[in-house]
């Protein structure tokens, strides 16, 4: 169990976007191994079964007031940065507002989190009392390309940066920091984006290896690893979750 260097608490782990989908897989994985969980997302949810603090990451000062409070209530010593979004727009009808809605979440959320909770993470210690303070940010197989999709394959490469960047910054102090760039998993935000009977969606399923999406679990068990005190010497890098999908040569 990972603890914090100054209370002995567990270290929780903060997951964005936690209800639904990818999120609500790592949270309900980290909590069956033992692991608290502190979640966020915009609205309540009954169902969900760890805290979960209410609030809309692509506004920056609500970011920074929400991740304030949860740091001085609960040791959060693990982040995910996972909640994001895409909506398609061809190049030739992309709007400077949804390129700023897009960046917002994908990108400045990630980074208004980590910041909020980078003393925390600071504070981790594994059960040999070694830092153990881990960031995982969630990509995505578009980030080598989308199409119809520039603004959010940037926004998502944009991310892999900040993984390499981050990880270079933290590296002495023993904190890692990993990216999993899933392809096509199913969620909401999949079915809202190629709805069923969609030529999209059996284009997009004709272009990975494997033929199939991927389930949210899937992606959870990526992250798991690189949240665990065994993936310690792992930092800087992108896993591609996604059926084979980024050694395809068809486009998806
Ligand atoms: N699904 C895929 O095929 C796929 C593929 C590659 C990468 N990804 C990436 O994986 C991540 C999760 O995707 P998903 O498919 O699991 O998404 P999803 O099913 O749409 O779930 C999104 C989650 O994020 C929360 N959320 C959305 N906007 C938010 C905001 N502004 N502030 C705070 N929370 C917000 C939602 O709750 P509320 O609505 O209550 O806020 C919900 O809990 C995203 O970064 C996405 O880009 C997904």
């Amino acid at each position: 169990m990972t603890r914090d260097a100054s209370s002995g608490d567990a270290v929780h782990t903060l997951v964005t976007g936690a209800t639904r989908g990818i999120g609500r897989a790592i949270v309900e994985r980290l909590l069956a191994a033992g692991e608290p969980v502190v979640g966020v997302a915009r609205n309540p949810d009954p169902t969900f079964p760890a805290p979960l603090i209410c609030a809309d990451l692509a506004d920056p000062s609500a970011t920074a007031e929400a991740l304030t409070s949860a740091a001085a209530r609960w040791p959060i010593g693990r982040l995910v940065n996972n909640a994001g979004f895409n909506t398609l727009q061809p190049l030739g009808s992309i709007t400077g507002d949804a390129f700023e809605q897009i960046m917002a979440l994908n990108c400045r959320s990630a980074i208004d989190c980590t910041q909020a909770l980078l003393g925390g993470i600071r504070s981790a210690r594994d059960a040999q009392g070694r830092p153990a303070g881990r960031i995982v940010n969630i990509s995505s197989r578009s980030l080598l390309g989308r199409l119809d999709g520039s603004v959010y394959a940037a926004a998502k490469a944009a991310l892999v940066g900040f993984t390499r960047s981050w990880a270079l910054e933290l590296a002495r102090e023993g904190i890692t920091v990993n990216c999993v760039a899933p392809g096509p998993v199913a969620t909401e935000m999949f079915d809202r984006n190629n709805p069923p009977g969609d030529p999209r969606r059996e284009r997009m399923l004709g272009a990975v290896p494997m033929q199939r999406v991927g389930t949210p679990d899937e992606i959870a068990g990526a992250v798991g690893y690189f949240l665990s005190d065994s993936a310690g010497f792992t930092t800087g890098q992108t896993l591609f979750v996604c059926g084979g999908a980024s050694i395809s040569q068809i486009h998806l």
